[in-house]
């Protein structure tokens, strides 16, 4: 197994470039490895398997937190990796902290969504699913669903304390359910059955309308949930959606990375190169070509990405087949 950054001190010229990688559609299919993502891993590393270049997962996905999800990919790719080298589409939902710590916040998605919020510090954090299981028939389509959640005791004061936000963490599993209760929530003051005209916040961990999972086509997103509950939002309440969207290709996002692959690199030298290697144009090459320098954008053809050239909209700084090339690429160029 390879180590990361107890080692990091010794390697002995400090590489001016860093790498970040896109999860889905470059590094994994759903759980597989792809484009020989494992190899393309170990040439990041010395020969005494310590880390020599920089590199950190810039994924829109998430679910789980960062923690485990770094587990879950040291097992699979056969590296290990730090959970500081994973960056989730929700992880800026930490700096958000000190505005929502002790108030009443609901989260959904797949995975376990009120996890997430509760280690990064939120107090009152709830899943979606367990916020409407305390009221009685919110989803008239329960009793169809095969998936049933039993009513447990409320941990919070739900029936009399208003959400004050919303987060949709990672892609919903429920969309009928949850694009029924927020929208109770939002158009109610953040108490389902109220009427209020004041808005709790909203907040997306991605904009993906597409992304590469298992099967052979796209998938439809978080981008595209967006799209439904805005939608159906905007058709049945007098005033549209307020929202925040993080993710990439929030140029925030690219900053945020930066630093953490500054802080990989422990010395606080400015990078002549960052590399992104993604598959989605619209998300990754679109993200790393806004956010500018030191940004170098390039394109595998191993998820939403398929075409023999470039992409017309928005063109990366190079195209290649694998992520394994990308990496022969970049170590090619940098001597
Ligand atoms: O749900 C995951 C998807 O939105 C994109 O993940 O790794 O391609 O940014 P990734
Ligand atoms: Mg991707």
């Amino acid at each position: 197994i390879y180590r990361v950054s107890a080692q990091l001190h010794s390697i002995p010229k400090r590489p001016s470039f860093g790498i970040a990688f896109d999860i889905d559609g470059v590094i994994l299919r759903g759980r597989t490895p792809i484009g020989d993502s494992p190899k393309a891993l170990k040439r990041l590393y010395d020969d005494s398997g310590c880390l020599k270049i920089p590199y950190l997962f810039l994924t829109n996905g998430g679910g789980i937190p960062e923690s485990r999800r770094a587990s879950e990919l040291s097992q699979l790719l056969g590296v290990n990796i730090d959970p500081i080298q994973v960056v989730q589409g929700h992880s800026p939902f930490k700096n958000l902290l000190k505005r929502f710590e002790n108030e009443l916040i609901v989260a959904t998605g797949k995975g376990e969504p009120a996890v997430v919020m509760s280690e990064y510090g939120f107090k009152k954090a709830i899943s979606l699913e367990e916020y409407a299981s305390h009221f009685n028939n919110i989803d008239p389509l329960s009793p169809y669903k095969t998936l049933t959640t039993k009513q447990s005791i409320p941990r919070f004061d739900v029936k009399s304390e208003r959400v004050k936000a919303a987060f949709v963490v990672s892609d919903p599993v429920e969309w009928s359910r949850d694009i029924q209760v927020l929208c109770d929530i939002l158009r109610s003051g953040g108490l389902p059955g109220e009427k209020s005209d004041h808005q709790p916040h909203m907040y997306f961990a991605a904009d993906d309308l597409e992304y590469q999972a298992v099967f052979p086509s796209e998938r439809l997103g978080m981008g595209a949930f967006r799209i439904a509950l805005e939608s159906i939002f905007n058709s049945i309440h007098h005033k549209p959606l307020e929202y925040t969207s993080f993710g990439k290709p929030n140029p925030f996002v690219f900053k945020n990375a930066e630093s953490i692959l500054k802080q990989l690199q422990q010395k606080s030298q400015n990078f002549e190169t960052l590399y992104m290697i993604g598959d989605n144009p619209l998300v990754d090459v679109k993200g790393a070509t806004q956010a500018g320098h030191p940004w170098f954008s390039i394109l595998t053809r191993t998820g939403v990405f398929k075409g023999k050239d470039n992409h017309t909209d928005y063109p990366a700084n190079q195209v290649v087949d694998s992520v394994q090339e990308a990496v022969e690429y970049i170590l090619q160029r940098e001597g």
